[in-house]
């Protein structure tokens, strides 16, 4: 453990004072400077010392996010818990729940997102409009639906991996061999998705309504731009949904739902990540308070901040350059940052891969498609490259 030195902070102030979060990636580091601007004390479960979070908290447990131990251990010196990764430990999670730790968003919800079967099953029988879906029992099922269909894994993926479009019968040569799940292929207009904070009592805040747009070649998560450019039927209509989905879980804490527009008008919900989400990190610059800063505030029973977009803005996901890995190098960083609006993030990940999320941008501009036109602009000179070529 590093710097094991807990400073006592003023019990006056806050019901807590400790909070501890599993998993150090970028949310678990943004979460942390916007806890750190408050005054909390902050240790970070990682299994790498150099992790994104390792840097700003006040200590790390090095440990795997599925060591019970470890996990028992950042709960004693905790006085509530959090994580930036679905993909930990639920069952050490339950058993400190039922021993009166706080947990938030609570383990049984973090359950049921985690087997993306079991959070589809639970919104379907909420009323929450999904595509068709249908259970992997054997590898016959994968043909139930006809084609074309999307596979995917009931656990573990993430950015795409883990997501398989099966277009014809041929195809079933490439279907996962994990335990997965079908889905119709929704032929949709936009992805869109909002960020939704609920708190203990039930009282909600909700964020705009944001367009994600993919990268066709790494089917990450590429540009989001807020607000999303749809009628304003469409984005209370996917409001609405995007509240629903969320009662329907119970959940307390900040969640991305994800959800698609289709040709014909519906919204239906892709799947909700229950804590902050990629497709708001433009809250930090844009709304008055930002996702980060509303997790703090729930986990720690202080009031809801306010949502409010205070300016159009675009973000871009800054990803490893293909063709390099080792230390990164940042190419364009100087030209980038002399555009009016931008702001610049960086994950300090010790090592780039191609595809990696190594940081953001987020442009600012009283103009969705002028700061749209800038973060084109960016795309063509700012890198993020490795020392290395591979
Ligand atoms: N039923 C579907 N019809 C059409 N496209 C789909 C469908 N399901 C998923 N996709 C596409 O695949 C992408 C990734 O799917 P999904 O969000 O389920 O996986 P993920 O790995 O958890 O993604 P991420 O971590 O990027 O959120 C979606 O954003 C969408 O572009
Ligand atoms: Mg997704």
């Amino acid at each position: 453990m590093k710097n094991p030195k807990i400073k006592q902070k003023n019990q006056t102030l806050y019901s807590i004072k400790r909070i501890g979060i599993i998993g150090g990636g970028q949310l678990a580091k943004m979460s942390i400077l916007a806890a750190k601007n408050m005054g909390f004390f902050v240790t970070v479960l990682d299994s790498t010392p150099e992790c994104p979070a390792a840097q700003i908290a006040d200590q790390q447990i090095i440990g795997s996010l599925y060591d019970p131990e470890k996990i028992r251990a950042l709960a004693k010196v905790s006085d509530v818990l959090t994580y930036d990764i679905e993909h930990i430990d639920t069952q050490t999670l339950n058993s400190l729940h039922d021993d009166g730790c706080t947990i938030y968003p609570q383990p049984a919800v973090l359950e049921i997102i985690q087997d993306k079967f079991k959070q589809k099953q639970r919104l379907a029988d909420k009323g929450i409009p999904v595509p068709h879906f249908e259970a992997v029992e054997k590898p016959a099922s994968l043909a139930l639906m006809g084609f074309p269909i999307v596979q995917k894994a009931r656990h573990g993926g993430y950015d795409g991996k883990g997501v398989m479009v099966l277009k014809n019968q041929a195809d079933l040569a490439f279907a996962l061999k994990t335990p997965s799940m079908i889905e119709e292929l929704i032929d949709f207009t936009k992805e869109l998705a909002i960020i939704i904070a609920r708190k203990q009592d039930g009282e909600i805040a909700c964020y705009p309504v944001v367009e994600m747009v993919f990268d066709d070649q790494t089917n990450i998560c590429d540009i989001v731009a807020a607000p999303a450019q749809i009628d304003k039927a469409t984005a209370e209509q996917a409001r609405q949904v995007a509240i629903d989905a969320v009662e329907a879980l119970g959940g307390v804490g900040i969640f991305g739902v994800e959800m698609f527009l289709t040709r014909t008008g519906e919204i239906l919900v892709n799947e909700i990540a229950p804590r902050p989400h990629n497709s708001g990190h433009y809250t930090i610059e844009a709304c008055m308070t930002s996702q980060y800063e509303q997790l703090i505030r729930i986990i720690s029973g202080l009031p809801l901040g306010d949502t409010q977009l205070l300016k159009p803005a675009v973000m871009l996901n800054l990803l490893g350059e293909a063709g390099y890995t080792g230390e990164p190098v940042i190419e364009g960083l100087a030209e980038a940052l002399s555009i009016p609006g931008l702001s610049f993030h960086f994950y300090d990940k010790a090592i780039t891969k191609p595809a990696r999320k190594m940081g953001h941008i987020t442009i600012l501009d009283n103009h969705l498609d002028k700061a749209m036109a800038k973060l084109q602009k960016v795309k063509t000179i700012l890198k993020i490259k490795g020392k290395e070529k591979i």
